[in-house]
């Protein structure tokens, strides 16, 4: 079975093409590596042992998506591809909807006319937006706080009304929460360009020196210790989840939506000292003025997933400190660190 990967280079999509790979899927990737580097597909293929194929391509540009479509019989697309710095987004609305919606505007365009009809959408727990109650379940209220998850939201009710006028076309949203962590080999992994937005990715930085101190945004949260609380998931166990879904895409059309959360909620101060022990290292950290647009916590009820497609999260916080560590210390400027960056 052969799966289109868009985005596939990018800290999740890299990830989920080495699962695919792993469980013998055909992987073509699609990426323009506007927040990616071929590196992380050479090192997956390293991994694995085995290879892929792989365009440097962008979604706004419809001929190269056609280009793809005529070289290969696609069974199913993963849809990585797109903008995701909330911040950024607030700046250059106009960018972010062009590149989101338009990007995915063409991919199901060319989708339709090679008769491709699987497909499964990175959604966010963002759609949520400030939650009434938790923890939040796949039919709470949805809504958009900024132009990111406005997007996310956009291309959502898309899906919805493409299998409305079409009943073969069988859609998958998946609400990804915090992703974290990287492979337990440490070769691959999360590689922000510039700044960080994350935590994960700043606490890391923090650790390895390259960064001086963490802010902590807001210590007087309604929360137990005052700090935001999120539910961070294992990159690993966030891959595996899209190959827990494809059988049932496969097999069934219609929209299914899952949340991909552990269930957890861990706070700031949870997350720095748990850093702290996996890395051995101290991390300094001040605490600030709360970021706009934050809630206070956020986590999920995991359980459609594990009902129906038999999926549920098994790494620990221990686990999602550790493996990020791993990848930092191995590669302190990620994948610039050994190699020049394509
Ligand atoms: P990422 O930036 O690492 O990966 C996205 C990839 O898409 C990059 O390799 C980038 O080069 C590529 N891309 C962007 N625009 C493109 C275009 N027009 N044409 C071709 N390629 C393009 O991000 P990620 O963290 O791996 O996220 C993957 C998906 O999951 C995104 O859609 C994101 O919105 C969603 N998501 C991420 C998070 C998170 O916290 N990381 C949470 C929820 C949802
Ligand atoms: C986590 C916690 C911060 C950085 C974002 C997007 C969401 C989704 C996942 C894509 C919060 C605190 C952070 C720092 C801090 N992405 N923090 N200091 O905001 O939950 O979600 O990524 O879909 O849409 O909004 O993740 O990692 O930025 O923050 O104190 O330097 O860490 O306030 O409580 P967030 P995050």
């Amino acid at each position: 079975m052969k799966i289109l990967v868009t985005g596939g280079a990018g800290y999740i999509g890299s990830h989920t093409c080495l699962e695919l790979l792993k469980e013998n899927y055909d992987v073509v990737v699609l990426d323009n590596f506007s927040n990616s580097c071929k590196e992380s597909l050479n090192r997956v293929q390293n991994i694995t042992g085995k290879t892929l194929s792989f365009y440097e391509a962008d979604l706004l540009e419809r001929p190269s998506i056609h280009q793809v479509f005529k070289d290969h019989t696609i069974d199913a697309v993963i849809h990585f591809a797109g903008l995701k710095a909330v911040g950024e987004s607030v700046t250059i609305p106009l960018k972010y909807y062009h590149n989101n919606l338009t990007g995915t505007f063409n991919l199901l365009s060319v989708m339709d006319e090679f008769n491709v009809k699987n497909i499964v959408f990175s959604s966010s727990a963002t759609v949520y937006g400030n939650p009434a109650t938790l923890p939040i379940t796949e039919d709470f209220p949805l809504s958009a706080t900024n132009p990111y998850g406005r997007s996310k939201l956009v291309i959502e009710e898309i899906l919805q009304d493409l299998y409305k006028s079409d009943k073969d076309w069988s859609i998958a949203l998946l609400r990804y929460f915090n992703p974290v962590g990287a492979h337990e080999s440490g070769e691959i992994g999360e590689d922000p360009q510039g700044m960080p937005n994350n935590l994960m990715p700043y606490i890391s930085q923090v650790a390895t020196g390259r960064l001086p101190r963490l802010s902590i945004f807001g210590g007087d949260y309604d929360t137990p210790d005052g700090t935001g609380v999120r539910d961070y998931i294992h990159v690993t166990d966030l891959a595996l989840g899209h190959i827990h879904t494809l059988p049932k895409l496969i097999s069934k059309t219609g929209v299914v939506i899952y949340n991909l959360g552990t269930g957890n909620g861990f706070s700031v101060l949870e997350m720095v000292k748990s850093f702290e022990r996996a890395s051995d290292r101290q991390i300094a950290y001040k605490i600030t003025e709360r970021r706009p647009g934050d809630i206070a916590a956020c986590f999920a009820d995991p359980s459609k997933a594990k009902k129906e497609l038999g999926w549920e999260a098994t790494k620990s916080l221990e686990n999602m400190c550790q493996d990020t560590w791993n990848w930092q210390a191995k590669n302190p400027m990620g994948y610039r660190t050994h190699s020049k960056k394509e």
